[in-house]
């Protein structure tokens, strides 16, 4: 129970990764807002883990929304009293190179993947600093460190994070709040497939895998959420400003 009466939000929670961390996070004591724009799964997953015992919530918010994370935050003070882990997940992977890409295209990627984490954030610190300090797990991605072919406002908003983090680190390392980014490599969730139709499908970029994923398989949800639960919990209390690089090797070499 490394997590035993936490307060935590979750965004994009209510499937992939995200639901994923929310098990974990239960499963280890936390109390948990499951935050998405998909209301069905969502509250599917709501109904599923209340009936288990556990102490958790969903609601609807779209993180590219102020006035909407506004609410969010508000609402988890309201059911749990404080926060005391963030874990900004939520985010879009919309494929093609900058000829390929809209406007319109590059500004959803950069408000759903970056201004989320910029604006969730903002509003959960000062919620933390009264609390005496927390935990923020941000979620950038081995393409902060690597780029791929026809991905380019995806990878553009994955460096942002990584920096983000760095930057957060320093501001709130004296709130006790600490701030650090997990990296994925290849995780099997739904997230990649229209990047993958650009590459022969899903099917075949799996074959494939191990020219860029060196362990030759895709990374399981439940993966990437143990190395959330360490991250907000006190097992890595030295932490801060930190990339976890979890990826299969895809950055180990060329
Ligand atoms: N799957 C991978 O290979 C991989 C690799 C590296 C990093 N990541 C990162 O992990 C995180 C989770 O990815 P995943 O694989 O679980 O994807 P996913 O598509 O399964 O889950 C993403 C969730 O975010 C939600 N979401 C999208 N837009 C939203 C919005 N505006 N407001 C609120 N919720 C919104 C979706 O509804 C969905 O539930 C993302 O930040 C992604 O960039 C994934």
């Amino acid at each position: 129970m490394r997590l035993k009466n936490k307060v935590a939000i979750v965004t994009g929670s209510a499937k992939g990764i995200g639901e994923a961390i929310v098990r974990d996070f239960v499963n280890e004591g936390a109390k948990v807002i499951i935050s998405d724009i998909l209301e069905a799964e969502g509250q599917a997953l709501e109904e599923e883990l209340q009936k288990k015992g556990y102490s958790v919530y969903f609601f609807k918010t779209d993180v590219s929304s102020e006035k909407n994370i506004q609410e969010l935050v508000k609402f988890t003070v309201e059911k749990f009293g404080t926060i005391n882990i963030l874990c900004n997940n939520a985010a879009v992977n919309i494929p093609g190179s900058v000829i390929e890409l809209t406007e319109d295209i590059w500004n959803k990627t950069m408000d759903v993947n970056v201004k989320s984490h910029f604006l969730v954030s903002k509003h959960v610190i000062p919620v933390m600093q009264k609390a005496g300090g927390g935990s923020i797990v941000n979620t950038a991605s081995a393409n902060s460190f690597v780029a791929e072919p026809r991905l380019s406002a995806y990878v553009a908003s994955k460096g942002a994070i990584l920096m983000l983090t760095r930057a957060m680190a320093l501001d709130f390392a004296k709130d006790n709040i600490r701030v650090n980014c997990i990296c994925p490599g290849w995780v099997d969730t739904t997230f990649n497939d229209a990047h993958a139709e650009l590459f022969g499908g899903r099917e075949a970029v799996l074959k494939d895998l191990a020219s860029v994923q060196p362990i030759g398989r895709p990374i399981a949800p439940m993966e990437i959420a143990k190395i959330a639960t360490f991250l907000a919990s006190d097992d890595s209390s030295c932490m801060t400003g930190s990339p976890v690089i979890a990826d299969g090797g895809i950055t180990a070499g060329v």
